[in-house]
């Protein structure tokens, strides 16, 4: 087990938490369980009861909170100078010195903003992904920051739900790998070394799943898909050594995840044996109120500490009730004890009893170096999605063509930073514009709007006609703004905002070609715009580099090469819509076609069933083919390895990485099996020409299940097996597995 897990307890770090757990008062103890973000906090006010909710406040208050030892965590804070002062109020000023957890929501970088993560994930590149996330937990922890509120491995199989941004997709397999490899970036440095910061996988469990893809809304999932769906990146997170996470602030079937014994005590304790920390979300305890699940906020703190929610982030359940509840024997003292030891465990193991404050010269050394742009921009070129590239009219070749550029996002910065971008500046930020005139220099055309952003405001699309008619290629740069993906930020209609389509119309008119560039925080429904473009290159919200990815993209200094990690629709109506469905009794005829002929078929009268652009896919700069596929063995026993081979050969004129997926059915089980699973990838690298023999392999014992008795076991029978490019082709082979 890697050095850095927190899932082996340390005896010596236990004998230091019980010695200290016995010298603390309750109210101390109360107040380890209590966190607080600097920038609203005010103690309750009295004269709107002691349950009013904090707001914004005066320095003093926080400053005596700390020093009668009330507040055991701060959050989002900025400067390390900030954090010291905290700190040695903690340390000097309270009676036995414990210093404060320092969270923050370091989601895709902290100053150097990375792409957002769905977009990380679509670069089907764990190491670069740990990368990004070591670089920003250097950040972070320069200014002090030592828990970041990261990985979010919400599996997000609707796009309409606005935080699918922040993580890996829909996928499963995906979803584990990305969580661990972030996980490790986090921590991997060694807790304790200063340069780490401790991850907090989120949000614990199934938000993800909200009906309607409307932020915080229901989940109403059986406990099968909650264990097999969307529980494995969190056992992902924690397997790679995460010591914290994170309760929901979304129900599961009835119970609110913040008060769930299910998840927090029986599946995180009793099943996992989970010694980590569970902090709520921002005022999930008290939000069991609303919920309907608490009468009061006393009743909050009660069943949220008694399922297992050892922190409350600032909800004021815990600082204001707690005492009351061990007083009228309503909670045991134990319980209390058991929240507090997994708070000082988590100091213990960052080491910020022997060094709770950072050198304050450090962050200027180690934010937005030279390393870290270039890092940025290694990620936001690997994020990149070619999603057609018709007739090969990309790359461009600079200055040979008279390129006219249109469309609201082409000047913009800030909205390439995509949501939770805390600590990240605009003016560290490339446009489309600055990476075009990187190559272009002064004969790079003067970009046009055409139309805002949103909304119905100045509709130029004379000038912008009469641009592209002078030109001989037209890169249309648009999409959604920041502010249309992230938390809260949920959308109904999933076409180009405002009048996007309506301006990318009147130039599709001219008859020019279109490279479009597409700029967004999640999966967006537009067949038309798909059908007008001659190229379509998604370039998500990319971080800071953004501007110089598509520029290095579009005339052909790198190709592109992520791939999709969430379904495109063709339809609203389509959703939710994730390659790994079910069967069905009455599966549609093919992928359904959306003609009449499919009556009583699982399908549409309207549309087929299959997404604009699947699960997986992505072109580049090449082609490639795959041919031979084999197994070593098609008869395989439960502790065997699968190994499948397949020849992949580079049949175009450019080098190309190809990302060999490997999918599998499960013909027959004790439970329905979706048609397909994701098991494996590999990325290949070939040169024009080149073929490789790729193999990939499959411990028998992943393709273990959550069976009719929600217990997970591997059950032997038939398996279909595809290696290819994509969730809806490649060569096709079955195995047996054996009892
Ligand atoms: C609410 C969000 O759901 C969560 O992801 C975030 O970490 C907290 N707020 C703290 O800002």
């Amino acid at each position: 087990m890697a050095s850095y897990s927190f899932n082996t307890l340390d005896p010596a770090t236990e004998a230091r938490v019980a010695e200290l757990l016995g010298q603390m008062t309750l109210t101390e103890k109360i107040g380890q369980l209590n966190q607080i973000s600097p920038l609203v906090f005010t103690p309750p006010d009295p004269s709107q009861g002691v349950d009013a909710r904090p707001t914004f406040s005066m320095r003093q208050d926080l400053d005596d909170e700390i020093r009668a030892g009330r507040i055991g965590s701060i959050f989002n804070t900025r400067e390390a100078s900030f954090v010291n002062r905290c700190q040695r109020l903690a340390v000097e000023g309270s009676r036995l010195g414990i210093p404060l957890l320092v969270g923050g929501d370091v989601i895709h970088g902290f100053r150097t903003i990375f792409p957002i993560p769905l977009a990380l994930a679509a670069t089907w590149d764990p190491d670069l992904v740990e990368r990004t996330a070591r670089a920003a937990a250097e950040e972070a922890s320069a200014t002090g920051v030592d828990w970041i509120f990261a990985p979010m491995v919400d599996i997000a199989r609707d796009p309409r739900w606005g935080r699918i941004a922040e993580g890996a997709g829909e996928d499963v397999y995906l979803g584990c790998v990305m969580a661990a490899a972030q996980v490790r970036g986090f921590q991997s440095q060694g807790l304790a070394s200063g340069r780490a910061v401790a991850a907090c996988p989120k949000h614990f469990v199934a938000y993800g799943a909200a009906e309607a893809g409307r932020d915080y809304n229901t989940v109403d999932i059986s406990e099968r898909a909650l264990r097999e769906i969307y529980l494995p990146p969190f056992k992902a997170a924690f397997d790679a050594g995460a010591g914290s996470t994170m309760s929901a602030f979304n129900e599961i079937a009835g119970v609110p995840a913040s008060a769930n014994p299910l998840t927090l005590t029986t599946i995180l304790r009793e099943e996992w044996a989970w010694p980590g920390l569970v902090v709520s979300d921002y005022e999930s305890v008290r939000e069991l109120i609303p919920h309907g699940f608490a009468a009061d906020l006393k009743d909050a703190g009660r069943l949220a500490l008694s399922a297992g929610v050892d922190m409350d982030m600032m909800g004021m359940a815990y600082l204001n009730h707690l005492a009351d509840l061990v007083a009228e024997g309503a909670l045991p003292l134990a319980a209390i004890d058991e929240a507090v030891r997994r708070v000082l465990r988590l100091k213990f193991r960052l080491g910020l009893f022997e060094q709770p404050y950072v050198d304050e010269s450090v962050a200027a050394q180690v934010t937005l170096t030279e390393g870290q742009r270039a890092l940025a921009l290694e990620a936001a070129q690997a994020s990149l999605v070619l999603l057609k590239n018709q007739g090969s009219l990309l790359p461009l070749k600079p200055g040979a063509q008279r390129l006219a550029v249109i469309g609201p996002l082409a000047e913009s910065r800030h909205d390439l930073l995509g949501c939770w971008s805390l600590f990240g500046e605009e003016g560290d930020v490339e446009s489309v514009m600055d990476g075009l005139r990187a190559y272009l220099g002064d004969t790079a055309p003067a970009p046009i709007a055409g139309c805002p952003l949103r909304g119905d405001g100045d509709f130029e699309a004379e000038a912008a006609v009469a641009a592209a008619e002078a030109a001989d290629i037209v890169v249309l740069v648009v999409g959604e703004g920041q502010d249309l993906s992230g938390e809260a930020h949920c959308r109904t209609q999933l076409g180009l905002p405002g009048r996007q389509q309506a301006l990318v119309d009147a130039v599709a008119a001219t008859g020019k070609p279109l490279v479009v560039v597409l700029l967004t925080g999640r999966p967006l429904v537009i067949p038309e715009l798909a059908e007008q473009a001659t190229a379509l290159l998604l370039a998500w919200h990319g971080g800071i580099r953004t501007g110089r990815a598509i520029a290095d993209a579009l005339f052909g200094a790198i190709a592109p090469a992520g791939r999709l990690t969430a379904s495109w629709p063709r339809h609203q109506g389509q959703i939710p819509l994730y390659y790994a469905h079910k069967n069905t009794g009455r599966p549609a005829r093919g992928a359904g076609t959306g003609q009449f002929v499919e009556f009583f078929r699982s399908a549409y009268l309207d549309a087929p069933n299959t997404p604009l652009f699947p699960f997986g896919y992505g072109l580049t700069y090449t082609q490639f083919a795959y041919r031979d596929l084999a197994l070593d063995a098609t008869t395989l026993g439960p502790a065997d390895t699968l190994t499948a081979r397949v020849t992949i050969s580079n049949i175009g004129e450019r080098a190309g990485v190809e990302i060999v997926q490997l999918y599998v059915r499960d013909l027959v089980g004790s439970v329905t099996r979706p048609v397909r699973e994701l098991k494996g990838f590999a990325r290949v690298a070939l040169e024009p020409g080149e073929s490789r023999r790729v193999t990939l392999t499959v411990p028998v014992a992943d393709l273990a299940y959550v069976g009719a008795d929600l217990q997970r076991r591997v059950e032997p029978g038939g398996f279909e097996l595809w290696l290819g490019p994509d969730a809806l082709s490649g060569l096709e082979t079955d195995f047996n597995v054996m009892a």
